[in-house]
């Protein structure tokens, strides 16, 4: 079947599509350039198809709901849509999830990786030398795969050896082994990137600073695990989308990219900073609002930190290197940790509807 596309225009293929990293990349791509992009996802509970309510019906984008971990789920797509590029960001992400049930990220990080690779592979090898040439499959990883570091320890660069310590991150892990192999053995043109941790507009509240807002929000307690004194190396969402842009278009086949910003904060550092600016944003001294525990009038979010055991296996510190992507790619952040939180607690202010859908679990039947 031939594609029903200009054959100049670029077809982007983006798994995971409806989740916070994809959905992000999705609005970005399709705003700054011209091309057609298939978002994929399977719509699992992280998958919120009103991330892409703003594009549901736009020409240039279509939205497919599949499982990349049915075998050859994406095969009539591949044939249909004809990609120039898919980008993989599917994927089970929560680490505290992968801990009380690791079988799904079995299933989709490592059987949906492998599965998605045979389908590219197969639509790879019947292109024409000259759009074979030009395809790209960029494989969306994580810094956690490189495991944890000492408190003196240098950043991960590329070539730090794995030492994945959850099942998440021995699901993606095996999931870029899997990738890498496609590259070698069959010449899939694969490019791995990965990333420190995101943090931006539709964020899943599973995670720590989208909990962190919407408890403060509702006025619940804000779980500090253990310490509260890992560090995380914190990327805006839309920061870590252009650097992909610029994997996709100057990134070399077989190719690892770690990208980040050096924004290093303890746990405790994020939170107090997130009440802080509650506190400025949305005073609690009109609003009565009570300690959910103590009883207590609140005077300030802090208030609400709560110390909780810690995670099994907790991860003491993550730090990216993001010198080979700089220097090699031109990739150089836009926000700090401050101007992006900062913006990121006013996009969770201004979207009390699309807060109130998770809470209420509405979102799940948006779109369906
Ligand atoms: O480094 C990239 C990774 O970052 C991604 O690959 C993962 O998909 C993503 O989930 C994230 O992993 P983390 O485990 O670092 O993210 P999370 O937001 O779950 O936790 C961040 C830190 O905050 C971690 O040290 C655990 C802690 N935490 C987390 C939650 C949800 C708390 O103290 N309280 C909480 O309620």
């Amino acid at each position: 079947m031939s594609s029903q596309f200009h054959s100049d225009q670029e077809v982007l293929l983006v798994t995971g599509g409806a989740g916070f990293i994809g959905s992000n990349f999705v609005l970005a791509h399709l705003a700054c350039t011209q091309d057609v992009v298939v978002s994929v996802d399977a719509l699992t509970y992280a998958g919120n198809l009103r991330n892409l309510e703003s594009v549901l019906s736009h020409p240039r984008h279509h939205f497919e709901h599949r499982d990349i971990a049915i075998p050859g789920a994406l095969t009539e797509i591949f044939e249909r849509y004809r990609p120039t590029a898919v980008l993989h960001f599917a994927a089970e992400s929560h680490v505290d999830r992968s801990i009380t049930g690791p079988g799904e990220f079995i299933r989709t990080n490592i059987e949906g990786t492998y599965h998605l690779l045979e389908v590219a592979r197969q639509y790879f090898s019947g292109l024409s030398a000259d759009v074979a040439k030009k395809f790209r499959f960029v494989h969306v990883s994580t810094d956690e795969v490189y495991g944890s570091l000492g408190d003196h320890d240098a950043p991960f660069t590329e070539t730090h050896p794995y030492q994945p310590n959850s099942p998440y991150s021995a699901s993606k892990a095996a999931s870029d082994h899997l990738a890498r192999a496609w590259y070698h053995t069959y010449g899939l043109p694969v490019m791995i990137t990965h990333c420190s941790n995101n943090y931006g507009p539709f964020h899943f509240p599973e995670k720590l600073i989208p909990r962190v807002i919407m408890n403060a929000l509702a006025g619940q307690t804000l779980p500090i695990y253990g310490d509260g004194l890992n560090v995380r190396d914190w990327l805006f969402v839309g920061d870590h989308c252009r650097a992909l842009e610029l994997v996709l278009a100057k990134g070399v086949p077989g190719e690892v990219y770690n990208i980040g910003g050096h924004q290093e904060k303890t746990n405790l550092e994020v939170v107090q900073t997130i009440c802080d600016h509650l506190d400025r944003l949305v005073p609690l001294q009109n609003l009565g609002l009570k300690h959910p525990i103590r009883g207590s009038v609140l005077q300030s979010y802090r208030e609400l930190m709560t110390f909780v055991p810690d995670r099994l296996g907790h991860d003491r510190r993550y730090a990216i290197d993001p010198r080979k992507t700089q220097e090699e790619l031109g990739f150089v952040p836009t926000e700090t940790f401050d101007s992006g939180l900062l913006k990121t607690i006013q996009w969770y202010l201004m979207h009390p509807g699309w807060i109130s859908e998770i809470q209420d679990g509405a979102y799940r039947n948006f779109g369906r």
